[in-house]
This record gives C-alpha cells, structure tokens and sequence, in this order.
C-alpha cells in the first residue's frame, strides 16, 4: 500500500450491511468507495453474456486473459469497466447472484482481480468492501472491519433490495440462497471468507446504517489518534 493512503477494509458475508455502510462511511470520510463483490459479479456477468459455462475453468481462466479491464471514477466511486462496457445493475441479476461463487473460488480469477484492487490506491484513500479486503488484499491496514447479521436480517434486508430492483423474491427463498453463497464462500480454498486477524467485529442486527457508519468511524478515529495518523477529510 502506498504509504499516504489510507485503506478501510469491510468484509462480511452476504448482505450483511457492508455496501450500504461503506458507501455511507466513505462520505463521511471523504474517501472513495469501492465495491470488489461487484468485480466478481462483472466478471460472471460476461462470462454468461459470452455463453461460458461458469464450471469450465480453463474456459474462464482464458476470458480473463482476453478481456480489457479498466477503472472509472463516478461520484467518488470506483467502477470497474469489461472491454469499455459497465454492466449496471445487470449484474445483481439472480442469474450473475446464482454463479459468482463459483467464479469467485478460481484463484487465476481472484489473482487479477486482486492485483487490480491493490492499484486502486493510485486513486487515493478507499473504503473497500469485500471477503478477503483486510486478509489479502489489504492485509497490512490498521483499519479491519468484519461485519455480521442474523440470517434473518439479512434475508429481510436482500429482500428489499431485490423488490426494489422490481425482482419478486421470497423470505425463504433468498435465505436459502444467502446461506449456499456463504458456505461455497468459507469453504473455498482460495481466500476464503473470514475474519481477518485484527479485525474489528460488528453485529449490526440492531444498528441502523448511520449507527454502523459511526461505531466504525469512532473505531477509524481512535486507532489512528493511536498512531498519530488521522488524515480523513471531512470527518
Ligand atoms: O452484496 P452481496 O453480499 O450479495 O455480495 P457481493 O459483495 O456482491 O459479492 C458477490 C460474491 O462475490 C460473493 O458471494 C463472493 O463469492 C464474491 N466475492 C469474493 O469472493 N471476494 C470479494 N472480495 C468480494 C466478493
């Protein structure tokens, strides 16, 4: 990491409040936002637009030696860009939902796209929310957060995300759904979901976004104060 910018690192298992967080915390630290879970869904999402079978890991190991990857800023987040084209919200998509795990666990993939996610400090201070941002991408940083909900919770939660992309799901249905993500996402060998050594965790079952946003801000501000480094604007 270069040596005057500043990682947040966010990682927790499916929809357990880490996008939403992040994006409000980067505001108020006037850092950038990035979201790697939408890199792994991009690259899943044109896996399929290409009619790869996501099982053929030589086949998608060979897409990803073909395609173009590039970086966009866009109201302070980070967007990740295939050949020229940023696929929206086409990536929440159940089909891209139902496969990201499975392209997720091919190392040659994690490899790339970790390398890309490094170079992101060439932007400057980030909030970046993942699986393995404080046990691999950005190990070294102070800043470590592991977020957890009930499963309850977050079925509820990635309910109203989906019916509000006008998507029809049902309570049992997406946690069904969550809890197969999670266990192909701890199970991998490949930088398996987990939490990071020095991770702060944080239950967020009863905190509203703001409160979540904030005991991670108190927690930024004391163990900076810690080692003399507070640097956030705005904040
Ligand atoms: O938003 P949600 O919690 O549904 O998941 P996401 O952050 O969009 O991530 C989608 C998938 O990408 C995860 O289920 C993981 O399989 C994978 N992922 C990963 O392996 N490593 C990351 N740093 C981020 C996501």
């Amino acid at each position: 990491m270069s040596e005057n910018v500043t990682v947040v690192a966010v990682d927790g298992p499916a929809a357990s409040g880490k996008s939403t967080v992040s994006r409000v915390l980067a505001k108020k630290l006037g850092y950038l936002y990035v979201d790697t879970g939408a890199m792994y869904r991009a690259i899943t999402w044109k896996a399929l637009e290409e009619n790869i079978d996501v099982d053929d890991t030589i086949a998608v190991i060979a897409m990803m030696h073909r395609i173009k990857i590039d970086f966009e800023l866009v109201d302070k987040q980070v967007r990740m860009l295939i050949d020229g084209v940023y696929p929206g919200s086409a990536i929440r998509e159940p089909r891209v939902t139902g496969k990201v795990s499975t392209i997720a666990a091919i190392p040659e993939v994690r490899q790339v796209l970790v390398h890309h996610q490094r170079s992101l400090t060439k932007f400057g201070n980030l909030v970046m929310e993942g699986r393995d941002i404080g046990s691999v991408v950005f190990p070294d940083t102070p800043h470590k957060f592991y977020l957890e909900a009930s499963p309850e919770v977050r079925a509820e939660r990635r309910k109203r995300d989906l019916e509000a992309m006008e998507i029809p799901a049902s309570q049992e249905g997406v946690k069904e759904s969550l809890q197969l993500r999670d266990r192909k996402d701890s199970v991998r060998s490949a930088s398996p979901l987990q939490i990071a050594l020095g991770a702060t965790v944080i239950e967020n079952s009863h905190l509203s976004i703001e409160e979540n946003a904030n005991v991670i801000l108190d927690h930024i501000r004391q163990q900076s104060l810690r080692r003399g480094s507070f640097s956030a604007g705005g904040a």
